[in-house]
């Protein structure tokens, strides 16, 4: 049991798994993450089938190569030459680069070397975030991508707005939900560039755990304890956790964070 997830992701709940691991038990037949980021839930649980999505097409395609091809992907990813013009210049071909293998190889490189684990792009979709001199940790091992292929391989793996995914929950799942916070009305750094979560995705989100209630699966949401999630998850099951929030890698954003616990079925009280 436990793994560890290959990528850096920000707004990775790395912090709070010790108090989500024990909402999942092995009576669940399946474990659905719908936003799956760089899936460290997933990774700690090592769950026996899965479905995992995401909006991010690039984030998807990766793990499916890693899945996949673990050892070509690494093989491609030694390859590749380090320090911060490499870096500039990997950025650069990513955008050309068409075969699966060798963007997966490039996305591992770029998401371990850029600012604070960031996925974003400019307007015509082209990766742009900065280089980061330090504390990026190192690049996976072939041992890293063949355990994460391993893990990944009970999982269905696609790409897609989370409503979807949702479409196929069925009684016995367990969906873990860890959606961006939505920031419409705040002047921040958009995490996620043009696929931000705004408030009416919330909306949305609240409309489909009743969904996910009715057909006998069982949710948890984590999310940025908020007067806005408070009334949208009113009803249901909600614990306060307390954790280290890194948003944008701001030091400002850098402290000391409450977020909150979502669920159907009753939380245990943990501090
Ligand atoms: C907070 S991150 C999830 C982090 C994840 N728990 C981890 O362990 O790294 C939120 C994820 O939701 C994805 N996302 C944003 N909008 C989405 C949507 N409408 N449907 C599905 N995924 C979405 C983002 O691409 C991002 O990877």
């Amino acid at each position: 049991m436990s793994s560890n997830t290959f990528l850096r992701w920000a707004g990775s709940k790395k912090r709070l798994i010790p108090k989500i691991l024990p909402y999942w038990g092995e009576g669940f037949a399946r474990y659905v993450e719908p936003f799956m980021g760089s899936a460290a839930l997933f990774f700690s649980i090592e769950p026996p089938k899965a479905i995992l999505s995401d909006i991010n097409t690039a984030l998807v395609e990766t793990f499916c190569a890693i899945r996949d091809h673990p050892a070509a992907v690494y093989n491609r990813l030694l390859r590749l030459p380090l320090g911060e013009d490499a870096y500039y210049q990997i950025r650069q071909e990513y955008a050309a680069q068409r075969a699966p293998l060798d963007r997966a190889a490039y996305f591992v490189y770029l998401n371990r070397f850029c600012f604070n684990g960031l996925y974003r792009t400019n307007t015509k979709g082209t990766f742009n975030v900065p280089y980061a001199a330090s504390k990026t940790g190192r690049l996976p091992t072939l041992n890293d991508l063949s355990k994460a292929a391993k893990v990944l391989s009970c999982a269905h793996i696609r790409a897609g707005d989370f409503e979807e995914t949702l479409k196929d929950v069925k009684s016995g799942d367990f969906v873990y939900m860890d959606p961006p916070y939505a920031v419409n009305n705040r002047r921040i750094f958009r995490q996620y560039g043009p696929d931000s979560f705004g408030t009416e995705d919330l909306d949305r989100l609240a409309a489909a755990l009743l969904t996910i209630d009715r057909c006998g699966a069982t949710f948890l949401v984590s999310y940025a304890m908020c007067r806005a999630a408070l009334e949208v998850f009113r009803g249901w099951h909600v614990r306060r956790a307390h954790t280290q929030r890194s948003v944008a890698g701001f030091a400002w954003h850098r402290r000391k964070a409450v977020e909150i616990l979502v669920s159907n079925r009753e939380l245990l009280d943990r501090k």
